[in-house]
């Protein structure tokens, strides 16, 4: 484990004495007003879980809630069901006409999706799948902008029960290729390209570049989304418009009664070493967890319009745009584009025209709404808004105070929702309707989850005291492994403390056992609330013929939490002026994507390196955060670091 202080400090946080309660109003109406659910949950878990999945549908009943072998849980086993059904059939009785998704695309047109038309597209691409050949358990890969070919997409995989895997549309060719071979996929899901401020996304272009070195590929299916307004080339036999076969698509398909722990999906997030993990979701538990924490966290009614602005290349959109809103009946907002195009009141404009009611954002874009100022959200009319959300990384107070008074005009409780890819659903988060919220705090864990904060020993520590988030019980949507990899998913997770999983996170609580989010301990960095891997851009930098060596850090950074910065050594023969700094940030996006950009390069002769050879990257974060150095009696040559030193000082002053 890294060396890796947690960015927040714990005293700031200490300062931090603001309390909310749930207004009045809000309680009232509230999902969950009993605070005896925590207990009753905390007493019978299994009996409290499946009582959220008897209001679901189940072909056949499950023979057991919970088999828990250690770092293996079974959910709902015998049990057979499928999310897709729940999602959509479920509700045709009393939701036909009801929209489930109102969708804007970023140039401004429009699409409402009732559940009866969401139902009828699903089917046609649940069959337009089969006759692609695709069986249960055949793997998809999706790689689309926000549209709504996205979740039907999805959905068709899970009706029958084809394991999806979507790759956000910003990572490159070379990340999306990795990814389908790491998956065997079958086929591929894709558009001409996607519209991102003004200009196209070259969807299309990257999956011919991607599936080039993809052999298990047979098809490409191309949904026409810019048309005119990028060229690609269709590969005769391989490549087919959506369109056409959508087309020719019969109306009816029967959802498959899968097994409760049938493969849902795979979605690829940085870890501490080597290459993306193929985190593995199964349907009853992941259905179960999902249903029922949107609900509560929420705060979910028939008449609500929900609004989650993440990208579904992420879990917060397979969560909390694809499965938990439509497992809940709800309708929901989907948007293409990003918050400023055309201009920086995208969002606010959106939330005025379709009355949203429930809004789930990052911090990331709080800070920058707050660095746009308040004249944006100003301008239009958001008494629509009952309850506010944050989801990615830790929100600093002023974030949530500015969040709580510009956007809730001090109305709306604000939940900060913690989770992982790898938790599935919300693990720690306030419930609105019962909780006093503390700006900053995370809260508590959910009814039936059970946390902790431990020392190095997996010690519980007192309060107040810094410490590593761990969870000790199981819950329903919880990873199930690692794709192709159970040594990997014992060693990351299973591990470091026995009978615990390690979250990665540091955090503390406070007397009355409030959780504070304190940041990764390990080699991962939160930038924008997108997980990166140091290891990955290193392996990145280095890839590159000019680079011999690359140490990668994560820095603070006002708007995006943390940035990326690079230390780099060049091989013999190359010189650190010129373009160098741009080539290697823009060989950093060709082989990850965009969001991997290093905000920083510093070129330097040596690296500063413990006598066993190992990087010390807790000096470069010293430096680079201009910190007065800590211990360097470790180092092979100490004049490194020192010289290092200077050099960074010279250049972040010049
Ligand atoms: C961080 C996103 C503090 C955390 C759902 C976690 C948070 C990682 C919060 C998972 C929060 C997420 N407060 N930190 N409310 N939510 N994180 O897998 O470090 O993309 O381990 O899942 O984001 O990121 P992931």
């Amino acid at each position: 484990m890294a060396d890796r202080a947690p960015e927040r400090t714990i005293e700031a946080l200490l300062l931090e004495a603001r309390r909310f309660d749930p207004p009045e109003a809000f309680r009232r109406q509230a999902v969950l007003q009993d605070p005896r659910v925590y207990d009753q949950a905390a007493k019978d878990p299994e009996g409290f879980w499946a009582s959220y999945a008897r209001e679901l549908h189940w072909f056949s009943p499950w023979e057991r809630v919970l088999d828990w072998t250690l770092p293996y849980a079974k959910w709902f086993p015998g049990g057979r069901t499928n999310i897709a059904y729940n999602a959509l059939d479920r509700h045709l009785a009393a939701r036909r006409t009801k929209a489930a998704i109102i969708w804007e695309g970023e140039p401004g047109d429009e699409r409402v999706l009732t559940y009866g038309d969401l139902h009828r597209e699903v089917c046609k691409f649940a069959n337009v799948l089969k006759r692609l050949g695709v069986r249960t358990g055949d793997r998809v890969a999706i790689y689309l902008p926000m549209i709504p070919e996205l979740p039907i997409a999805m959905l068709a995989c899970a009706r029958i029960g084809a394991p999806h895997t979507v790759v956000f549309g910003g990572f490159s060719a070379e990340s999306l290729r990795d990814r389908m071979n790491d998956a065997k996929a079958k086929v591929l899901v894709t558009a001409d390209g996607g519209w991102r401020r003004g200009k196209v996304l070259p969807l299309k272009r990257n999956c011919d570049e991607a599936v080039e070195g993809a052999p298990s590929v047979e098809h490409v299916v191309v949904v026409r989304r810019a048309g005119d307004a990028i060229k690609i080339d269709m590969r005769e036999g391989r490549d087919l418009w959506w369109h056409r076969l959508m087309a020719e698509a019969p109306l009816a398909n029967e959802a498959e009664p899968l097994e409760s722990e049938h493969l849902l999906y795979i979605l690829y997030t940085s870890g501490t070493t080597g290459k993306p993990k193929g985190i593995v979701h199964t349907t009853g538990g992941y259905m179960v967890g999902t249903y029922a924490t949107t609900k509560w966290v929420f705060d979910l009614k028939d008449e609500d319009v929900f609004w989650c602005t993440a990208d579904i290349g992420w879990v917060t959109g397979h969560s909390y745009i694809v499965y938990g809103p439509l497992l809940n009946g709800a309708t929901e907002v989907m948007y293409e584009g990003t918050p400023d195009f055309p201009d920086k009141d995208r969002f606010w404009a959106i939330i005025e025209k379709y009355r949203v009611n429930v809004l789930y954002t990052a911090p990331t874009a709080i800070r920058t709404f707050m660095k746009w100022g308040p004249e944006f959200p100003a301008r239009h009319d958001l008494s629509s808004l009952r309850l506010l959300g944050t989801v990615g990384e830790p929100i600093n107070p002023e974030a949530w105070i500015w969040y709580y008074e510009h956007i809730g005009k001090k109305r709306c409780p604000v939940v900060d929702t913690w989770w992982q890819t790898e938790t599935g659903m919300i693990l720690i988060s306030p419930l609105p309707g019962l909780t006093t919220l503390k700006p900053g705090s995370a809260t508590r864990p959910l009814p039936g989850i059970a946390a902790e904060v431990v020392n190095e020993r997996g010690q519980a520590v007192g309060a107040k005291e810094g410490g590593y988030l761990v969870l000790t019980r199981p819950w329903p949507a919880m990873l199930r492994g690692i794709y192709g990899d159970p040594e990997r998913y014992q060693d990351q997770y299973w591990s470091r403390f026995p009978n615990m999983y390690f979250t990665g996170d540091g955090a503390k609580r406070d007397e009355e056992g409030y959780f504070w989010l304190l940041g990764r301990v390990d080699d991962v960095i939160n930038v924008a609330g997108h997980r990166i891997g140091t290891y990955e851009v290193e392996s990145a930098l280095v890839d590159h013929p000019s680079v011999a060596e690359a140490a990668v850090i994560g820095i603070e950074h006002d708007v995006k939490g943390q940035a990326i910065a690079a230390f780099v050594t060049l091989k013999e023969g190359n010189k650190p002026g010129g373009d160098a700094v741009d080539t290697l940030k823009q060989h950093v996006v060709k082989k990850i994507g965009a969001l991997a950009r290093p905000e920083q390069i510093l070129f330097t002769s040596e690296l500063p390196k413990t006598r066993s050879g190992k990087i010390m990257r807790r000096l470069l974060r010293d430096i680079a955060e201009g910190r007065v150095l800590g211990d360097t009696t470790t180092l092979a040559d100490p004049t490194v670091v020192e010289a290092l030193k200077t050099r960074y000082e010279e250049e972040a002053g010049s």
